[in-house]
């Protein structure tokens, strides 16, 4: 009944001494049992990556393994069935630890993606430390998920969000992020790579800067976690958020990790089983960090599809990973500049490998049925950032995002149904 706990897992081109495997493009596709399939009788050349990536069969497998073999409930059974699923649960909030290179296990609360961890920061930081008359600090360039749990902070408490301004390639204006700052900062919450803009946002500069102020600072690494390797303790951010299905996991599970003099202030964000201390009708007392943000019987299967995910990402980072990646979006937006008429909408210094676009004359939903019909997968519309779209005053784009299993083929494919998108409306 032993589980993804400890062994780590089969990655294509480990080298028998269990050294980091050299980057082997074609050896890692074969790890993605969907890579292989058909759509519409073609290829499939998956480039909507930012919106999830696929998995590969060792998270697959970890999953089922779990249900075939380990199912029960964590943290309330004395039998060695329960046991064995609690230490499998736990040794994936260590997996994610190392994963971030946070200081201490309780620092790591599973939720259910980013958009959870950061309604519970607003929420249980924010209802009591952040009141009426106060100011929040976010970016033009945030994803609906880092606006409207603050905006619903601003309703409850009558605090006011100031946003960060970026300029027309997709860049923060970093000068005007000081200027933001007043006596009534109290919480800055930025994104660390942009969804619909690929920008990589100097993130450690902002905390640097909001800690100069005294105000603590959220990252929303939900793009950034599986482009480059993650160290929460070097950026010295306060809180860090990421999602298991951006990360090679499974869908319905996340990570937020808090500083834990920070964690061990907040309240509860919800209540329910496994995380209090005791409970009767007169009070209610809580569990310790990190179980009192658990409540309810948390997603197991989820945590240990996560620390099999992780432990993936862990072999096949590296050096020549982020190199296949940089020279794969270099190919890329080399190759798309051929499609006359197609501009590049986010062109920041600093970018990982998400290409958003727009043809002239053609609406970028158009752009995506058509190249689906060439086993093309992109994403389009306002990638849930509405302000960044009405910022560079276009309503929409059609977007193709990288990952280190993608490679020429399919970006030879988008440029072949770029080709027959424009045949269409010539
Ligand atoms: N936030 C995800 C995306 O950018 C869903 O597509």
């Amino acid at each position: 009944m032993s589980m993804a706990t400890a062994k780590p897992p089969a990655v294509a081109g480990t080298r028998p001494d269990g050294a980091r495997p050299v980057f082997n493009g074609e050896k890692i596709r074969a790890d993605f049992p969907i890579l292989t399939t058909l759509c519409h009788g073609k290829r499939l050349a998956y480039l909507d990556n930012a919106a999830t990536s696929q998995k590969p069969r060792c998270v697959i497998d970890a999953v089922t393994r779990y249900y075939q073999s380990q199912n029960a409930n964590i943290h309330r059974g004395v039998y060695s069935l329960s046991e064995e699923a609690t230490g499998a649960y736990e040794a994936g909030r260590e997996a994610a630890r190392r994963f971030l290179h946070a200081r201490d296990a309780r620092e790591i609360i599973f939720v259910r993606g980013t958009t959870e961890a950061i309604n519970l920061v607003a929420s249980a930081y924010g209802q009591r430390n952040i009141a009426a008359g106060d100011d929040i600090i976010l970016s033009a360039m945030e994803h609906h998920s880092n606006i409207v749990p603050w905006q619903l902070l601003c309703e409850r408490t009558g605090a006011h969000l100031r946003v960060i301004p970026m300029n027309d390639r997709g860049e923060l204006c970093m000068d005007a992020y000081e200027k933001l700052f007043g006596p009534r900062t109290r919480f800055v919450s930025v994104v660390h790579v942009s969804n619909s803009l690929g920008t990589v946002n100097p993130v450690k500069e902002i905390v640097r800067i909001a800690h100069s102020h005294g105000v603590p600072v959220m990252l929303d690494g939900a793009q950034a976690a599986w482009h480059l390797p993650i160290n929460v303790q070097e950026l010295d951010c306060d809180f860090y958020a990421f999602s298991g299905h951006k990360t090679c996991g499974p869908t319905g599970i996340g990570v937020l990790y808090g500083k834990l003099n920070f964690l061990e202030k907040m309240p509860p964000y919800q209540g329910g089983g496994d995380m209090i201390a005791s409970v009767t009708f007169e009070k209610t007392t809580y569990a310790d960090v990190p179980h009192r943000f658990e409540a309810g019987t948390p997603n197991i299967a989820g945590v240990i599809g996560l620390h099999a995910a992780l432990d993936y990402l862990a072999a096949v980072e590296g050096p020549e990973m982020l190199a296949h990646e940089r020279d794969l979006l270099a190919y890329a937006q080399q190759r798309m500049a051929e499609a006359p008429g197609l501009r590049i909408v986010g062109t920041a210094a600093d970018k990982i490998s998400v290409i958003s676009f727009v043809l002239e004359h053609v609406h970028p939903h158009d752009i995506g049925t058509i190249l689906d019909g060439e086993g093309v997968a992109v994403r389009t519309g306002h990638h849930c950032c509405q302000p960044v779209m009405d910022r560079l005053a276009i309503p929409a784009t059609a977007r193709a995002s990288l990952a280190f299993y993608n490679n020429q083929a399919d970006v030879d494919q988008l440029v072949a149904g770029l080709r027959r998108v424009l045949e269409v409306f010539a």
